[in-house]
C-alpha cells in the first residue's frame, strides 16, 4: 500500500482484500472486553474535519485509540480556520507538532490530495466535497461480504442522490475492483452528468427505474442520502415525489424481497427516515446499517494499521 489513502483508485484488489482480512481480525477485538492493542503506541493521529460528522470521526478516533495510538480531533469551527487561516497554514501548523497521520474531511473536492503534497504525515481522506470517500467503500465492502460472501459476480444497486455523493463515487471503484456489478439509479437531476461514459468496471449500468432495478433482484441495495446541504436549486420537485419515485418505500422492500429473498439493504448514514428511506426498510431484518457502523470502526483499524504499522510504510 502506498503512504496515503488519498481514493479508492489507490487500492488495487489485493490491497482490497488485505484491508478486509486485518478488518476481520480487527472486528474481533470489538468483541473483547477490553478493547486494546498495543500496535499504534507512540503514534500519533489527527483527525482534521471541517465538515459535520459522527459515524466517520468517532470511529476513526476509536479505531486510533483501540490501537494505542494518541488521537486528537480538531474541528473546522473551532480552529483557527475560523480566523482566516488557511488550509495549507492550518495543516503545516499540526504536522509541525510530528503527528504521523492527518485523517482528513473537507468540503472541497481534492482536499485532500493537496494536502498530501505539502505533507510528510500519512493522510487519509474522510470524505472530500462530492469527490471520494474511500474508508466508507470499504467498510461497505466488509459489511456486504460479510452476509453474502465473496462479492464477485453479486449484483449492487446504487440508489439516491449519486451527484452529491462521494460514496457512491468511492463504491464503484471499489465494488468494481471486486467483481461486482454495479447498477445506479437516480432522477436525471441527480444523474452526475457524462456519467455513461465512465471508464468503470465490467456490468456498470445507470437507470432512471427504481421498480425495474428491484424487481431484478439485486443482491444489495445501497440507498443514499439526500444531500440537500450541497444542493443549490430545486432537484426534485417535492420531497414526497423523490420518495415516490427513488424511496425505498415499504413496498419496495416488499418487491425487493420478493424478488430476492437474500437481499440486503445498506445506507452510509446519517438517513433521511422517510425521504430515501422507510423506517421499516431501515429497521428491517435485512438492514445492514448498524452493522455498516460497526464496521466501520474495524476496517478504519486495518487503514491505520497498514499505513502506521504496515511493513511496507513506505518512505
Ligand atoms: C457520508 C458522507 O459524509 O459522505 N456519510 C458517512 O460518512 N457515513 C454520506 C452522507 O453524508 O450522506
Amino acid at each position: 500500500m502506498r503512504r496515503h489513502l488519498l481514493s479508492s483508485a489507490d487500492l488495487s484488489r489485493d490491497d482490497i482484500a488485505m484491508l478486509l482480512a486485518t478488518a476481520a481480525e480487527m472486528h474481533d477485538i470489538q468483541r473483547r472486553d477490553v478493547k486494546k492493542l498495543p500496535t499504534l503506541r507512540g503514534r500519533t493521529i489527527i483527525n482534521l474535519f471541517f465538515e459535520d460528522s459522527t459515524r466517520t470521526r468517532s470511529s476513526f478516533e476509536i479505531a486510533g485509540k483501540w490501537m494505542s495510538a494518541d488521537t486528537i480531533n480538531i474541528t473546522g469551527k473551532g480552529s483557527s480556520t475560523s480566523k482566516g487561516e488557511s488550509l495549507r497554514d492550518t495543516v503545516l501548523t499540526i504536522t509541525a507538532m510530528a503527528v504521523d497521520a492527518l485523517v482528513i474531511r473537507h468540503m472541497a473536492s481534492g482536499a485532500c490530495h493537496q494536502v498530501a503534497g505539502w505533507v510528510d504525515a500519512s493522510v487519509i481522506n474522510a470524505g472530500d466535497g462530492t469527490h471520494e470517500h474511500p474508508t466508507q467503500a470499504l467498510l461497505d465492502a466488509y459489511t456486504m461480504a460479510q452476509r453474502l460472501g465473496d462479492l464477485q459476480g453479486r449484483h449492487v444497486a446504487i440508489v439516491g442522490d449519486l451527484t452529491h455523493s462521494r460514496v457512491f463515487r468511492s463504491n464503484v471503484i471499489t465494488l468494481g475492483r471486486l467483481g461486482a456489478r454495479v447498477t445506479v439509479v437516480a432522477p436525471p437531476t441527480l444523474m452526475p452528468s457524462g456519467i455513461g461514459s465512465w471508464a468503470v468496471a465490467d456490468g456498470f449500468a445507470t437507470s432512471g427505474n427504481l421498480d425495474e432495478v428491484i424487481a431484478s433482484g439485486p443482491d444489495a441495495v445501497m440507498m443514499l442520502r439526500v444531500q440537500r446541504e450541497r444542493m443549490s436549486g430545486g432537484f426534485f420537485p417535492t420531497a414526497r415525489e423523490y420518495t415516490v419515485g427513488y424511496g425505498l418505500t415499504r413496498e419496495r422492500l416488499r418487491a425487493l424481497t420478493a424478488a430476492n429473498g437474500e437481499a440486503v439493504i445498506c445506507h452510509p448514514g446519517p438517513m433521511n427516515r422517510g425521504l430515501e428511506i422507510s423506517p421499516e426498510a431501515a429497521d428491517a431484518a435485512s438492514s445492514l446499517i448498524l452493522d455498516q457502523v460497526s464496521a466501520g470502526v474495524a476496517v478504519r483499524m486495518a487503514v491505520l494499521y497498514h499505513l502506521l504499522a504496515g511493513e511496507e510504510v513506505a518512505a
